[in-house]
């Protein structure tokens, strides 16, 4: 008897293993040949990287840089960040920190941490559909809770928890210039959060991958900086919004209780975040360079912002609705008018074709809602070429209209 793989006895959560729309979506992208304004990913374009720092540092030799690392992380990259946080007004101290590779892998020992299946997991809805899918992965109920312009409606919450029956475990939060909406949780309703996880019993993890990439407006506090050592707080950090996404170089600030399980769950998981690389980013770091780096990416995002915002009214008019975020990569745009009922995935293939690319809005939900918004990312690209992405998705949402009947 031959055996099929659809045959195998596999792991119950694979049912739970549900990928990402938006990850699928650099392969889906690179396999086209023609031109196409990416408003999908969540990444920089080339010219914001510095390309030539990294590979200067890349070649510089050094002993023990392609050996295996500490778990922890290299002492000169750990060094380097906390210097950064405390730079930044985060001070932090080495006993709280894990590198990791990237924030992705800072959510994935969190919810490997804290969840067990069937526990419930409140998160934004829309939210980052990664995140989604790693408190799917290991097997979490996911409860959504709505957002406005001041991020999560945490007023909403205790009467979603009491529907629900049981207290969430963890509350999955972006605070900052959230992904996909832009917004950023206020201030009150980041105290009231940190009340709801005392009452509740629960941790929050705090994904804050945008967080300095303010370009308007004031900073709002941290969960940390309202609440300092509260062990309640899980942050999740990267380095690839304010370097580059391809060094998969982040980390984790957590209490040092919990980073020593963070360290054993790494240990079952990959030993140690890449070490050439992570040389790369403290050698970058040492040099001073990130200050700098920041302000630039902090000027070009915002025209960029400005760019998408204005010539997304100036062909639509009323016919979307923007969210209008004070920093970060992401606005969210809800088809309004004639649009109102068009599905951004049905959508999606005529917007391809007419050489423009983003993310349906139901990619950013577990309940699959959102369908007539979809997520543009404006970091990557400049506002030419943003102009002409939105004249193309205008031209893509007409033809799609008059295939459907109405009038373009
Ligand atoms: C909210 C959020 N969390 C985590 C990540 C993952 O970061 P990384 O690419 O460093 O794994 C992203 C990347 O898009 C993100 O937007």
């Amino acid at each position: 008897m031959t055996t099929t793989a659809s045959s195998l006895r596999l792991a119950a959560r694979t049912d739970q293993l549900i990928g990402s729309v938006i990850d699928s979506s650099t392969s889906l992208l690179a396999s086209q040949t023609h031109d196409i304004v990416r408003f999908a990913m969540g990444a920089p374009n080339a010219e914001l990287i510095p390309t030539e720092d990294f590979a200067r540092l890349f070649t510089t030799p050094a002993v023990g840089r392609f050996d295996y690392g500490a778990t922890e992380g290299e002492p000169e990259l750990v060094a380097q960040v906390l210097s950064y946080l405390a730079r930044d007004g985060h001070p932090s101290d080495a006993e709280r920190i894990v590198i990791t590779t990237g924030g992705m892998q800072g959510l994935d020992i969190a919810f490997k941490i804290l969840v067990d299946p069937g526990d419930l997991v409140v998160v934004e809805a829309p939210t980052y559909t990664n995140g989604i899918g790693t408190a799917l992965s290991y097997q979490a109920e996911i409860l959504e809770a709505p957002i406005d312009a001041d991020g999560m409606v945490v007023e909403a919450l205790p009467e979603l928890v009491a529907r629900a029956g049981r207290t969430p475990k963890v509350i999955y939060t972006i605070p900052n210039f959230q992904n996909p909406s832009g917004t950023t949780l206020s201030e009150a309703r980041r105290r009231r959060l940190l009340d709801l996880a005392e009452e509740w019993d629960a941790v929050i993890v705090d994904d804050d991958p945008y967080g300095a990439l303010r370009f308007e407006g004031t900073d709002v506090p941290t969960f940390a900086q309202l609440s300092p050592g509260n062990p309640r707080i899980f942050q999740v950090r990267t380095f690839s919004k304010i370097l580059a996404p391809g060094l998969r170089i982040g980390w984790i600030d957590v209490d040092p209780a919990l980073r020593r399980l963070a360290i054993n769950a790494k240990q079952a998981m990959d030993t140690c975040t890449n070490v050439p690389m992570q040389h790369v980013v403290a050698d970058y770091l040492g040099e001073g360079a990130l200050d700098e780096h920041l302000a630039r990416l902090r000027a070009v995002y915002r025209e960029r912002k400005i760019a998408a915002r204005r010539s997304l009214f100036e062909r639509f008019g009323d016919e979307v609705e923007l969210t209008d975020p004070e920093g970060g990569f992401f606005l969210w745009l809800t088809l309004a008018g004639r649009y109102a009922n068009i599905d951004t995935e049905e959508l999606f293939p005529t917007a391809l074709r007419h050489g423009v690319a983003y993310i349906p809005g139901p990619a950013f939900a577990a309940s699959g809602t959102f369908r007539n918004a979809l997520r543009i990312c404006f970091a990557t690209s400049t506002p030419e070429r943003i102009a002409e992405g939105v004249q193309r998705l205008g031209a893509a949402l007409d033809e799609h209209l008059a295939q459907a009947g109405g009038a373009a």
